[in-house]
């Protein structure tokens, strides 16, 4: 039995806690160093299992990555090798951001397939489309995918989906295209709005991110630069769900609203008091949430990043709640956990129906992926009684020292090391 969490639920969370940087912004900006000739600081970089994997893909590729509190800073190495070892690219999917920067600067890439998740198959054929449509010559045998190139050249994409990695990875591959690059249908995720600013930053001519159109002037060469993080709005919103959940009253400091509009429009929508202040967000939880509907969709529509999270909460909800899954195929594996804990959840493909019962009791529960660990530890704070969470080196990939922050608003909640009871 490895580590887990332990939770006494039923007690109310007070107080502040501040967000940390985004990991879904982090991981791609790690990536796109690899186009700097010159050395980049990174800041507000959130300490996680993703991040020290990015670190290891990047290092692994040539670069030196030192990190010192929350800032890394990265400097190109004399050669850089255009191959990341299977070992690392199957930990992280989001390692296959290294393929747009490498194409793009290197003209030459040779990586496995990333590891498969458990929220669904998560192809790259838009990535490997785009990669093409700019020049490359792709193959793909044994497992491995190869693309070299002796030059890209700016042409119009369109995205047959608004993928967010796809987006991101076509914009470092073009930066230094020869020529311009217009893409369409791209994703608006705010992360890839940061991604913009950082290649900016080293020189790169790149605008309309954080809309469905995005044009990408190629230059000749990137500067190293020095770049801070934005905020975690999937962390920010899972403390905001819990503070509803638990009819607390917290402010999530650094939170910026206008990345969270859908999530704090459904958690008002649900009961909860939602006071945006200047620096950061106050949510005030009501003594019961009420049932309602949601669908999840592409930014600015409802994250799925925050559905297993809404779920939980519609669990002890007043009525019956519909919630859709529009994005990924398989992404309800948290609801058979919430059933083991009282939970009334009915899953027809992509549509769960859940009917709020009273109270959630505590019981052992484990997490499948990331966000479903998140949803579990809300559940366990909700349910009367003890929660054992399994499965927490999931949470760790994308929390920070989750259960000290939460234990800092007033949840009774520990991590137990193997076999400790
Ligand atoms: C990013 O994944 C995030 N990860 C995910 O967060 C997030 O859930 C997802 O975007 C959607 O918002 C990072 O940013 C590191 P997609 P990504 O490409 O880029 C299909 C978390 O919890 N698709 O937008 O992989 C795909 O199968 C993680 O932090 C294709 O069909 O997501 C999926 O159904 C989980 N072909 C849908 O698009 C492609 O070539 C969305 O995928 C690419 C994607």
């Amino acid at each position: 039995m490895e580590e887990h969490l332990v939770i006494n639920g039923g007690r109310r969370l007070e107080g502040t806690v501040t967000v940390k940087g985004a990991k879904n912004a982090a991981l791609p900006v790690m990536a796109a160093t690899l186009l700097a000739a010159g050395e980049c600081t990174l800041r507000r970089v959130p300490d996680l299992q993703d991040v020290a994997v990015m670190t290891d893909v990047i290092r692994s590729l040539g670069i030196k990555v030192e990190r010192s509190n929350s800032t890394l800073h990265v400097c190109p190495g004399a050669a850089t090798s255009p191959e990341v070892p299977a070992v690392l690219m199957r930990q992280l999917r989001a390692s296959n951001l290294v393929m747009g920067p490498l194409l793009g600067r290197y003209h030459y890439f040779r990586v496995p397939y990333p590891g498969g998740c458990a929220i669904g198959s998560r192809p790259m054929d838009l990535h490997l489309k785009g990669f093409r449509a700019l020049g490359a010559e792709i193959t793909e045998s044994q497992g491995y995918i190869e693309a070299r190139t002796t030059g890209l050249q700016g042409t119009s994409i369109y995205l047959d989906f608004p993928s967010v990695g796809a987006t991101e990875n076509l914009i470092m591959a073009a930066v230094m295209a020869e020529g311009v690059t217009i893409l369409h249908n791209t994703a608006r995720e705010p992360e890839i709005v940061d991604l913009q600013n950082f290649l900016n930053g080293m020189g790169a001519r790149i605008e309309g991110a954080g809309q469905d159109t995005i044009r990408i002037e190629g230059v000749r060469e990137l500067k190293g630069t020095d770049y801070e993080i934005i905020p975690d709005r999937i962390e920010a919103g899972t403390f905001l769900a819990a503070a509803a959940g638990t009819g607390g009253d917290v402010f999530v400091k650094d939170c910026r609203a206008e990345h969270i509009l859908a999530v704090l429009a459904k958690l008002t929508e649900m009961g909860a008091r939602v006071i945006i202040k200047r620096d950061g967000v106050r949510l005030q939880g009501p003594a019961r949430l009420k049932a309602v509907d949601c669908k999840t969709l592409p930014y600015p529509g409802f994250p799925t990043d925050m559905q297993p999270q809404l779920m939980a909460l519609m669990t002890v909800a007043d009525g019956t709640s519909v919630l859709v899954e529009s994005i990924f195929e398989n992404r309800f594996k948290h609801a058979a956990e919430l059933r083991r804990l009282g939970a009334d959840i009915k899953i027809e493909g992509r549509v769960a129906v859940i009917n709020g019962v009273p109270r959630l009791s505590g019981g052992p529960v484990e997490a499948s992926d990331l966000r479903a660990g998140a949803a579990l530890v809300i559940a366990g704070l909700m349910a009367s009684g003890q929660t054992r969470v399994e499965g927490i080196a999931h949470l760790d990939r994308g929390y920070e020292q989750l259960e000290v922050r939460l234990s800092s608003l007033g949840a009774d909640i520990r991590r137990l090391k193997a076999g400790e009871r």
